[in-house]
C-alpha cells in the first residue's frame, strides 16, 4: 500500500484524537520499523490493518466505521493532491464511471507498485451508474467514504442515491449503484 495511504491516514488521526493517539496505534500495532512512514514509499497492507484494529481498540468504533470516515477525508486530500483529475469531472456519476479507466490508470504509471482495485463500469448514463468494485484487500467501506466525499465536492448531497451490494461473502466484490433522485 502506497504511503500516501499511511501519513494522510496518521494525519487523520492526529487531527480529529491526538499526536499521543498516533503513538499508541504504533505502539500497539508492533510494527516492524517503528511505524516511520513516508507518502513516496510502499509498506505491506497487513500494517494497515494493525493500525485500524489498534484505533477502533482504543476508540470503540467499529473497524468500517472508521474507514468510511477515512475514505471521506481521503478524498478531500486527493483533492489537494491531485486536483486534475477530480476538475476534469463534473460530478460524481462521471468520477466513478472514470476511476479504473482513467484516474487510477493515470496513478499506476506514477505509482507502479500501487495496490488498486478494479471497477468494472456494467451500466452508465447521466441518471445512474453500476460498477462492480474488485479487490483482494476488502476496501468497499474506503470506496464508500471515497464516494460519498466525492458527493459532498460535486454538491450533489441529497439528490444522488448510493447502494451498495456485496457479490461475495468475503468483501473482494460489491456492486455500487448511484442513481439521481
Ligand atoms: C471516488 C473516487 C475513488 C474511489 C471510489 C477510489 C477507490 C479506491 C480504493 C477503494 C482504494 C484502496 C485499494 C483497494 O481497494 O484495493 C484506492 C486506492 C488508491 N487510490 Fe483511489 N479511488 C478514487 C479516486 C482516486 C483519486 C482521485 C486518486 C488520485 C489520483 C486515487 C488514488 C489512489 C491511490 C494513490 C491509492 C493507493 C494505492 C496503494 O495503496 O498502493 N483514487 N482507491
Amino acid at each position: 500500500m502506497k504511503g500516501v495511504v499511511f501519513t494522510e491516514f496518521l494525519g487523520l488521526v492526529e487531527q480529529q484524537f491526538s499526536a499521543d493517539m498516533v503513538d499508541d496505534i504504533i505502539d500497539d500495532a508492533q510494527l516492524p520499523h517503528g511505524g516511520a512512514y513516508t507518502a513516496v514509499g510502499t509498506y505491506p497492507f497487513p500494517e494497515m490493518v494493525a493500525l485500524i484494529v489498534a484505533l477502533s481498540r482504543r476508540t470503540g468504533l467499529a473497524v468500517p466505521v472508521l474507514i468510511h470516515a477515512f475514505g471521506q477525508h481521503l478524498f478531500g486530500r486527493f483533492f489537494v493532491l491531485y486536483p486534475a483529475f477530480i476538475n476534469a469531472c463534473d460530478s460524481t456519476i462521471g468520477l466513478v464511471s472514470h476511476i479504473e479507466q482513467v484516474i487510477h490508470t493515470e496513478v499506476r504509471k506514477l505509482y507502479p507498485d500501487a495496490e488498486l482495485p478494479s471497477f468494472d463500469v456494467e451500466s452508465h448514463t447521466a441518471q445512474r451508474l453500476s460498477v462492480v468494485y474488485r479487490s483482494p484487500r476488502c476496501l468497499a467501506d474506503l470506496a464508500v467514504g471515497l464516494i460519498d466525499g466525492a458527493i459532498v465536492h460535486y454538491g450533489e448531497q441529497g439528490h444522488l442515491q448510493l447502494t451498495r451490494e456485496a457479490l461475495d461473502a468475503e468483501g473482494t466484490a460489491v456492486r455500487f449503484i448511484l442513481e439521481k433522485t
